[in-house]
């Protein structure tokens, strides 16, 4: 018997689908190259491709990210409680996937008072993978929040005690998958729902050079291919197109100006595409790209001045030896 769906739920699936269907149409039928946002990348196939990028020898970001979390943990509770010992009662994680990067910061507060920890995920299979991850640890209250990152942070932030501190973590550089100006705006947009004293943990990828970053985004495995091209096998899947998978090649290349790199699906042939559920189709010439991801690359000291433009001051920074990846903490002004 199929699973009885509640109707709160099947309406935010359909306002889910609605939207992302508007999107696809939007990003392939606009005028100049076709384009679609890479949040999309990241059904329960592309998370499952992204947990297995991060573990490529070629792709240092995720381990390089554990890494600072790991050795850093104490110092990163402290200063945040900083300078008066404050009370961290909430950790909120922006895009928590699995969660288990919190885990040593999380162990931390714990140790010191009960603390609770509010992933913000798009997946519910990831929420559900959080708690299975970070049930263990005693004095930990988690609460997901299945949605977009800041509305999740405003409800996490709304009914917290007087004097509890918020602390934010935004992990793994997925701030680099905005526009640089998209990136501060976003930090504004976290500075407003914050009080003075609250932290952000932000981390970010830096720059290196070129051929390493090209072997990260275009791993021998063909691992960040498959990833890339499950985007349109999700649009097969969920909106009832029909892109032939094999027609499309995986690019990536390193924008020197822009200092991202962009990952593309390229046409091998011309192929007209139906998107039933979307309500339009649209031919795609040999040679033809999608824009599917930007990934900006950073300056060690590019994170503050950006997070100072928002009311952010740098409390201290800590950069991995093996792969160039800060570890930011800021704290709002
Ligand atoms: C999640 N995000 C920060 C990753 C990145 O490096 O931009 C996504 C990714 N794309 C290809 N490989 C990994």
């Amino acid at each position: 018997m199929a699973p009885r769906i509640p109707a709160p739920a099947r309406t935010a699936r359909a306002r889910a689908q609605a939207a992302f269907a508007a999107d696809v149409r939007c990003g392939l039928l606009r005028e100049g190259p076709k384009e679609l946002p890479s949040k999309y990348l990241y059904d329960a196939m592309g998370s499952a491709l992204f947990e297995a990028i991060s573990l490529l020898p070629e792709y240092g970001l995720t381990r390089a990210d554990e890494r600072l979390l790991r050795r850093h943990a104490g110092e990163i509770a402290a200063l945040a409680a900083s300078p008066a010992r404050a009370r961290i009662g909430r950790v909120v994680e922006l895009g928590s996937g699995t969660g288990k990067k919190a885990r040593w910061l999380l162990e931390e507060l714990c140790r010191r008072h009960s603390t609770s920890y509010f992933p913000i995920d798009v997946s519910r299979a990831a929420l559900a993978a959080c708690r299975a991850e970070l049930g263990d640890i005693p004095a930990l209250r988690i609460t997901g929040c299945l949605g977009e990152y800041l509305d999740g942070l405003r409800e996490a932030a709304a009914g917290r005690g007087s004097g509890e501190r918020m602390l934010v973590l935004f992990l793994g550089s997925t701030i680099g998958n905005f526009d640089r100006a998209g990136g501060t705006r976003f930090l504004g947009d976290v500075r407003r729902i914050f009080e003075p004293g609250d932290g952000l943990l932000l981390g970010t990828d830096l720059e290196k050079p070129e051929a390493q970053l090209l072997r990260g985004y275009d791993d021998p495995l063909g691992i960040t291919a498959a990833f890339n091209r499950n985007l349109l096998a999700r649009i097969n899947r969920e909106l009832g197109a029909n892109f032939d998978l094999r027609n499309y090649e995986h690019v990536a290349r390193y924008n020197q100006a822009e200092r991202r790199i962009e990952m593309y699906l390229r046409a091998e042939r011309e192929q007209t595409v139906r998107i039933p559920k979307a309500g339009f189709s649209v031919t795609l010439r040999a040679g033809e790209t999608i824009w599917t991801e930007s990934s900006h690359k950073y300056a060690p000291e590019e994170p503050r001045r950006m997070a100072e433009q928002c009311g952010f001051r740098q409390a201290a920074q800590w950069i991995d030896a093996e792969w160039s990846f800060a570890e930011t903490l800021l704290l709002a002004s």
